[in-house]
């Protein structure tokens, strides 16, 4: 364990740790995984994952119990996202095995840097693959590298889990209504990076965006998903331009354990108006509650949170899910790998 580090009030960010670990699809096969300490990588200067953007990444976490088992959230999810966004802008998919092997030994490789339980901080994991073969013509590269970094995290929000403010901005889309939304495609992120800084200058946490075809529906909330009560029901939007949310997706089965209605559906802006909670919901921002949500087109203010504090049911989904992740609850539905 690492005395210095002051685990209960890291940010979002990056930190050096000890190794990350590589592996190279070449000549129609992967390699051997390899383990490394250096934090840069050696690149062609025509490499298609640069020229091209043809980049996808994962992002998951490892906790450590009271038990001081290191536990991590989904990492079949993870590996099955990851082959979706590969086969979506035509890379090699890495295989599961691969996947899950190079997690783990990552994880294993940093385990002093597994946050103490208690601490509320987490091993932040995230998976990059991409095209390094030299290439001029659009095409999809021959060669690819896939290479898993770890780093230790607190809250994707300043906030943490107090309610924060977000705002519509139709001015902005992060994706084109058939187009790379539901991948996680490094391109997105910078194409969500202007309304994103725009929307903190403003004081907002994120910016809720609307479908890019009609304008009309709730899609996503910056790097997460968006979940709301409405009527005593979850509903979250059901959208081909948005990110499955493995988050949302466990929140969803939490919320069904607890007998709540969920509805994944297309939402209306109209709709915020009878909406009792909200949050953003992601590996990063786990649940982050809403408080207000301005819209900067029309003027309209809904206000989510009357009271400041975060809505009984997303108190209870986010306890119950930093529950199983920690180990403190029995792990129903199979979502946890022990790191041995
Ligand atoms: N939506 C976007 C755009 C994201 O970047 C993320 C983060 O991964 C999510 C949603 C949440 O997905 P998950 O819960 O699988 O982390
Ligand atoms: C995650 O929640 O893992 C994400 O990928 C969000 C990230 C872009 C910060």
């Amino acid at each position: 364990m690492n005395q210095e580090i002051d685990w209960a009030n890291l940010s979002f960010g990056y930190m050096p740790t000890d190794y990350n670990v590589r592996c190279t699809y070449k000549d129609g096969k992967w390699g051997e995984i390899e383990v490394s300490q250096d934090p840069y990588i050696n690149v062609h200067i025509a490499a298609t994952g640069i020229h091209y953007g043809q980049e996808i990444f994962e992002g998951l976490k490892a906790f450590r119990g009271k038990d001081g088992k290191v536990r991590i959230f989904r990492l079949d999810e993870n590996a099955k996202r990851l082959q979706s966004s590969a086969r979506g802008i035509m890379m090699e998919p890495v295989p599961v095995e691969l996947f899950t092997e190079m997690v783990k030994k990552v994880v294993k490789l940093n385990e002093r840097f597994v946050p103490p339980y208690g601490s509320g901080a987490s091993l932040y994991i995230r998976p990059v693959e991409f095209g390094i073969s030299a290439q001029v013509g659009v095409k999809p590269a021959k060669e690819y590298v896939f290479i898993i970094f770890v780093t230790p995290v607190g809250p994707y929000f300043k906030t943490g889990f107090n309610p924060s403010n977000i705002c519509i901005m139709r001015k902005y889309d992060r994706v084109a209504p058939q187009g790379t939304g539901r991948w996680k495609v490094g391109g997105n992120y910078a194409a969500s990076l202007e309304a994103g800084e725009k929307a903190h200058e403003l004081g907002y946490s994120a910016v809720l965006y609307l479908d890019p075809k009609e304008k009309k529906y709730l899609d996503e909330c910056g790097p997460a998903n968006f979940f709301a009560i409405k009527d005593g029901k979850y509903i979250t939007p059901a959208s081909d331009s948005i990110l499955p949310s493995i988050t949302n997706k466990s929140l969803q089965q939490l919320a069904r354990d607890m007998g709540i209605e969920v509805e994944p559906r297309h939402i209306t802006v109209d709709e915020l108006a009878d909406i009792t909670e909200a949050a953003a919901c992601g590996t990063a921002a786990v649940a982050s509650p809403v408080g207000e949500i301005h819209d900067l087109d029309t003027g309209e203010k809904y206000v989510i949170s009357k009271d400041g504090k975060p809505g009984p049911i997303t108190t209870a989904l986010y306890n119950e899910l930093r529950a199983i992740q920690n180990g403190d609850v029995e792990d129903k539905h199979g979502w946890i790998t022990i790191v041995e």
